[in-house]
């Protein structure tokens, strides 16, 4: 089981390349089963999460090319319905093959995803409005059998809350559907424009982007493109935490400095000061120490990311004040709190919301992530501690942060994975 060996307490300083977005290249590169010929989709970031969505469209007999940063999928020769129990297990995101391969091939049987680091992740939003479109479902030990009768039926589906999966998931079962479909409520974030992009130069016909109310007017075909994958937002913010809680200095280049609107007031009222030098590139200046925040809500976009949480977490427990959390979109998002008290944090939860208050220094311990963003939160914690720090449960980080050991120690950062 590998570890990362984090020296804090140094000044982190530099430039920083932001991956592509995991969360917007997963929905991507399952949304390539439904287009005929090739896709070719670039900036796909180095993270195992990528890695289990290849294997899962090699498993059903589709072509993947791997060439740095490049993936490239012809689907022509898919020849499976399903999608392993282990796979499926591996990424609770590898529900979005759900409506993929019902809008392509009418029929899927894929074990129910496990619950996850965050709490049980149900999929009712999914299920109950692919029903709405004609999807029969049949659940028993442990998967579920998917059928359509013909194709799936457009129609105007409300969503009781703007699930991000679930709104990519009826995108993906209404853009070859028979007729129009709505989706009333649906979310906005980033990552659900950069499918629905894709999606229309494959020839969908989707609008109302980045909207609360999305029309997809079913076409019978689509096919292959070339796609850039935008930048991942939530990395961003993940190393503009470790420059705050270094008294650093950094310049991230391929930002959308909108993506992030929600967590720059954030950065501005712990004391630094941020800059949009344009062309994508962003600049964060941090004081001597950060200044604590008063109230965090995590909100659906365009409000504040609940993936941000964790991270800007771990910039308030070392901030000059007592800081206010309130994680209003999974039940059980603090695993990571733990964790942070062992380098002697002091937060306290309780239900809903958790009180920091920062303290001077952290001390190096040895401590474990249990989810991605927990884990990106850790290593930002590290890097403000006094000693050495030993983080297990890198499989958790590496599922979302690419390179993160080198990102860092071109920072100036002493990081070792060992
Ligand atoms: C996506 O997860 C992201 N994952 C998550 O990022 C992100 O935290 C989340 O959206 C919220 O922004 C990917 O895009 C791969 P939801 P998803 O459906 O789609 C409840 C990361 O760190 N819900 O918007 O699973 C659910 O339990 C990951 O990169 C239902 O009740 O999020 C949760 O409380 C973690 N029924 C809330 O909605 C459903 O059918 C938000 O979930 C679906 C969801």
């Amino acid at each position: 089981m590998s570890q990362l060996l984090i020296e804090g307490r140094r000044c982190l300083n530099g430039e920083l390349f932001v991956q592509g977005a995991k969360n917007s290249v997963l929905p991507i590169l399952a949304s390539t089963v439904l287009c005929k010929g090739e896709c070719i989709i670039h900036n796909c970031p180095e993270l195992s999460d990528v890695e289990v969505t290849i294997s899962i469209l090699e498993y059903l007999g589709c072509r993947v090319k791997r060439e740095g940063n490049t993936i490239t999928v012809n689907s022509d020769g898919i020849d499976k319905d399903d999608v392993p129990d282990f796979l499926m297990r591996e990424m609770r995101s590898s529900i979005i093959f759900l409506g993929a391969l019902i809008s392509r091939i009418g029929k899927v049987r894929l074990s129910l995803p496990g619950g996850c680091e965050l709490g049980p992740r149900p999929i009712d939003l999914h299920i109950d409005a692919l029903k709405q479109m004609g999807l029969k479902v049949d659940e028993s030990h442990g998967f579920m059998d998917c059928e359509t009768v013909g194709r799936l039926i457009g129609t105007n589906i409300v969503l009781s809350f703007p699930s991000v999966g679930a709104t990519e998931n009826i995108i993906l079962a209404a853009v070859l559907a028979n007729g129009t479909t709505t989706i009333t409520n649906a979310a906005r974030e980033p990552e659900i424009c950069d499918l629905a992009e894709f999606l229309n130069s494959c020839g969908a016909r989707i609008s109302g982007i980045g909207e609360s109310t999305i029309i997809i007017e079913g076409v019978d075909n689509l096919f292959g493109t070339e796609h850039t994958v935008i930048p991942d937002r939530i990395a961003a913010v993940s190393y503009m935490c470790v420059a705050a809680v270094t008294s650093g200095e950094i310049i991230l280049r391929n930002t959308i400095y909108d993506h992030i609107g929600a967590i720059i007031p954030i950065f501005e009222e712990a004391g630094c000061m941020v800059t949009n030098l344009g062309e994508g590139i962003l600049k964060l200046e941090a004081p001597e120490r950060p200044y604590a925040n008063k109230l965090i809500r995590t909100m659906p976009y365009p409000g504040f990311p609940t993936d941000a949480q964790a991270p800007v977490m771990a910039m308030t427990t070392v901030a000059f004040g007592t800081s206010m959390f309130v994680e209003n979109i999974f039940e059980s998002r603090y695993k990571h709190v733990g964790e942070l008290m062992r380098l002697g944090a002091d937060i306290k939860v309780e239900s809903k919301v958790a009180i920091v208050e920062g303290v001077k220094c952290l001390s190096g311990a040895s401590v474990t992530a249990t989810d991605l963003r927990g884990g990106a939160a850790l290593v930002i914690a590290a890097l403000a501690a006094e000693g050495i720090t030993e983080i297990k449960g890198l499989k958790y980080i590496d599922r979302g942060y690419e390179n993160i050991e080198n990102n860092l120690c071109n920072l100036g950062a002493k990081v070792k994975r060992i």
